[in-house]
């Protein structure tokens, strides 16, 4: 694939003409193409009626655009609302019961521990994987796994330093002990290339709004074709799926993960989004993502300016987060005044990238820090 013209794709983001935008890690500014998907939703609406847009054929060509981008069947894909949806259907679709454990770990967003909770207050025992210095190794996680073990539970990049768990291996594992792997991968899906159908997990949640450039309201669960049979299914208003035959519910696809009406135009933005990233090519994205985060990582050490994300690809993605010796939120509200959105988690700044970005952003970025 040849390198895309980065200056040119810079171009589809109006924001950036205004803004040195280090916070795709909570949303992403919106591509032209997404605007121009909207603008379509309301031509069709009004002129025919809703006939393409209010439709769900429109909802499987995205479906199929985005099994494509993200390396998985479509019969594997699943539209829910955001992360937390997803993670609650998997959490939900795996048989838990009293005296099962879950293994999480103490770098997941509260969405991956919420659900969980739940299923505390059904007798299951939380476990929680220390991290190591800012890392969650394989080890770590074989500590905590035993056989009463049901699910391991964590993020792909985790949203504080940015660590990269690696799951092929932890998948690997879990799969050998007969643990189902659940993986938030809201940071590192639509930047990183590995297909999901290669990350050895039985579920994986991705909310829309960030690195698949979406908007809020729209994402995609990712599920093993194997446990959708254990799944509760829902109750869609598609005459296909909504009917009192019970032989119906015999449809054990991921469809059953899907209720009431979709999200329409979510979905038409996703499809839109997806072609978009599917143009430039994940290879090309995740090149792009390394290299500015590395040169990121070089600036910040000639400052003598510390971070707590690792310099290792392998183990890293977007995110770098910032130690500085000030106040981080007041420092992220400074910058923000300058018009350079970054962000703070558990008291730390944290700069995430995404491939719009350039070496003027990173020097802005570092130049603005004391
Ligand atoms: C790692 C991680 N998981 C989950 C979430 C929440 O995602 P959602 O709003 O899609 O449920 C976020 C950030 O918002 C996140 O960074």
């Amino acid at each position: 694939m040849t390198e895309p013209n980065w200056t040119e794709l810079r171009k589809q983001f109006p924001m950036l003409e205004t803004w040195t935008y280090l916070d795709t890690a909570r949303k992403a500014p919106l591509p032209l193409c997404v605007e121009q998907a909207t603008r379509d939703f309301f031509r069709d609406v009004n002129e025919n009626a809703g006939d393409e847009v209010w439709n769900p054929a429109s909802v499987e060509k995205t479906r199929v655009v985005m099994a494509r981008l993200l390396g998985a069947p479509s019969s594997s894909i699943a539209f829910v609302k955001n992360t937390t949806e997803g993670l609650n259907i998997a959490s939900h679709a795996l048989n838990l019961a009293s005296g099962d454990n879950i293994v999480v770990t103490d770098m997941e967003h509260r969405a991956n521990l919420w659900v969980w909770e739940h299923w505390r207050a059904r007798g299951c025992e939380i476990r929680c994987v220390r991290n190591r210095d800012g890392r969650l190794p394989i080890e770590a996680f074989l500590e905590k796994i035993d056989e009463k073990t049901k699910v391991v539970a964590t993020a792909w990049v985790t949203y504080r330093n940015g660590y990269r768990v690696d799951l092929k291996a932890l998948g690997g594992i879990c799969r050998q002990r007969g643990v189902s792997l659940v993986v938030d991968a809201v940071q590192g899906a639509g930047l990183l290339s590995d297909p999901l159908s290669e990350l050895n997990a039985d579920f994986i949640s991705i909310g829309g709004h960030k690195h698949l450039l979406g908007l809020t309201g729209s994402g995609v669960l990712y599920s093993r074709p194997e446990l959708v049979k254990n799944a509760l299914p829902g109750i869609t208003k598609t005459p296909e799926y909504f009917t009192a035959d019970p032989a119906t519910l015999e449809r054990y696809d991921q469809h059953r993960f899907e209720s009431g009406n979709p999200n329409f135009l979510g979905l038409l933005v996703f499809r839109r989004a997806a072609e978009f990233l599917e143009s430039i090519g994940l290879q090309n994205i995740e090149t792009r993502v390394r290299d500015l985060t590395d040169e990121l990582l070089q600036m910040l050490k000639r400052r003598h300016i510390r971070t707590q994300t690792p310099s290792n690809w392998n183990e890293r993605c977007q995110i770098v987060n910032i130690l500085v010796d000030v106040d981080a939120k007041t420092l992220s509200a400074q910058l923000h005044q300058q018009r350079i959105a970054v962000n703070v988690r558990d008291g730390i700044l944290r700069a995430s990238l995404s491939f719009f970005n350039n070496e003027a952003d990173l020097e802005t970025l570092v130049r603005a820090l004391p």
